[in-house]
């Protein structure tokens, strides 16, 4: 099977090699060459990943059997569509399919005219008028977002952002002044309070494939102080579970997917691809804080690299209209952790060589994918590979342990640790994700 895959992070990284893993032959569109991608992949088309006319004149030379694409930006730039009246099937959300993410009010809306469980009290407003009222007369704490997409930076949280209603209307007043999530308007909800989770979904648009819970951790600094980021580090466990989530609340986030699937066909928007709802599990069980039309970053990491259910098959059962609802994972826990920049999370040192000695890190069992570099071609045929950093996150490492339960992470931890310190150069990552203190405190605080 010949893959088209779009997208150069990590989490593309992830799925090429998922694709790869099952014998598909795969051509890779992406804006930085990401070494990982580039040598798993025939051939690479370094370009833009929203420029639709360089994708199409790529894909139509290669003439692939199906698409995949890893990032939000070009769903909602309708790549899908574009592909698909050209007669390329596509393993991914069609523009408006996509809308569960890239307008957070068609998400809310969509579950409160359906009668989803999990949903939050909200309230969406196009223009500035009427929120100060709004606001004051709230009798619970609440959270500001952007209707549209912001690159995961737009959600203000009172208590963390923001702690009165003069603080919170200076942040609206920026969204409308700004266009902060495209001009759309502004979603003002209930805050909710719990752990988050995450739990990632294939689906042809009938069927649906859930994939084990993991839990990413989106603060930059150890505690889970600092600015909020794309996120540092995920984790999961063998069973499918987390240490202090339930199989009964796994299965009603499940239902509440499933349940959004059929609503999006429903309202004509049948929806195909990776389906990521992120939720937090409070006192009344699991609500949504949000969909993701596409996998996340790193959860994609952790899940995949345990999927043992082809890729190929998925993606084909995904276009065909005819997935199987039941896939294979490996028993086992993972940890994977960001090496970023230093400074990422405010301002990240850019340019900066990093040196990865891959044989070392391969020998502690661990494995790497590569996201945001830049890599000199001429430092080839040296025992440590030379890249440099961009603004972004710089590579995902990560571990799996066949122990059972909460020891299982701890392994995938440790071994995550040891592969790390075969990195050198200006960067961070956080060293409390995954370990024993780490896990326990997050049990303490949900009983
Ligand atoms: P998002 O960009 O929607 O993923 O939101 C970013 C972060 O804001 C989430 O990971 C949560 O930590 C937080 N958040 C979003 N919505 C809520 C909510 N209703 N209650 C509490 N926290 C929230
Ligand atoms: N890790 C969160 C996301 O990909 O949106």
């Amino acid at each position: 099977m010949k893959v088209l895959s779009i997208g150069g992070g990590a989490r593309e990284h992830a799925v090429v090699r998922a694709f790869h893993r099952a014998g598909a032959e795969v051509y890779s569109v992406m804006k930085n060459r990401n070494p990982g991608i580039a040598e798993l992949s025939r051939e690479v088309c370094l370009c833009t990943e929203t420029d639709i006319k360089t994708v199409l004149e790529f894909a139509a030379r290669i003439t692939p059997d199906l698409a995949f694409i890893g990032p939000e930006g070009p769903l909602a730039a309708g790549l899908s569509d574009a592909l698909d009246e050209k007669g390329i099937p596509v393993a991914s959300p069609s523009q408006a399919a996509a809308r569960i993410e890239t307008s957070k009010e068609f998400a809310r809306e969509l579950m409160k005219k359906y009668g989803i469980p999990g949903r939050v009290d909200f309230r969406v407003f196009h223009f500035r008028e009427g929120i100060k009222d709004y606001l004051e007369s709230l009798k619970y704490e609440y959270v500001i977002k952007p209707i549209g997409l912001t690159g995961g930076k737009g959600v203000k949280v009172m208590g963390d952002h923001f702690s009165n209603t003069d603080e919170a209307m200076t942040y609206i007043t920026e969204i409308f002044a700004s266009n902060i999530g495209g001009g759309a308007g502004v979603i003002i909800e209930e805050k909710l309070v719990g752990e988050e989770f995450t739990i990632q979904v294939f689906t042809d648009g009938e069927r649906v494939m859930p994939t084990p819970a993991v839990q990413d951790n989106k603060r930059a600094y150890d505690g889970d102080k600092g600015p909020n980021t794309g996120g540092m580090g995920s984790y999961s466990q063998a069973d499918g579970l987390l240490p202090f989530l339930k199989k009964e609340d796994y299965d009603a986030a499940v239902d509440i997917i499933r349940k959004t699937v059929k609503a999006l066909k429903n309202e004509g928007s049948t929806y195909k691809g990776v389906l990521y709802g992120q939720f937090i599990l409070t006192r009344e069980g699991a609500k949504v804080i949000e969909y993701n039309a596409r996998f996340g970053d790193p959860e994609a990491m952790n899940v995949l690299s345990v999927l043992k259910t082809s890729m190929a098959e998925i993606a084909e059962g995904i276009v065909n209209g005819s997935m199987s609802e039941k896939g294979e994972f490996e028993p086992v826990a993972t940890v994977c952790k960001y090496v970023v920049p230093e400074g990422y999370g405010i301002r990240s040192l850019a340019g900066e060589p990093l040196l990865i000695n891959e044989k070392e890190i391969e020998k502690t069992g661990a494995e790497i994918f590569y996201a945001s570099v830049n890599v000199d071609i001429s430092d080839s045929g040296s025992t440590a590979r030379k890249v440099y950093t961009t603004s972004s996150r710089s590579l995902g490492i990560l571990a799996k342990s066949s122990k059972k339960g909460n020891e299982g992470i701890y392994e995938a931890e440790r071994i995550v640790e040891n592969a790390i310190k075969n990195i050198s150069g200006r960067f961070f990552s956080r060293h409390d994700i995954g370990t024993k203190d780490y896990i326990q405190n997050k049990i303490k605080r949900m009983k």
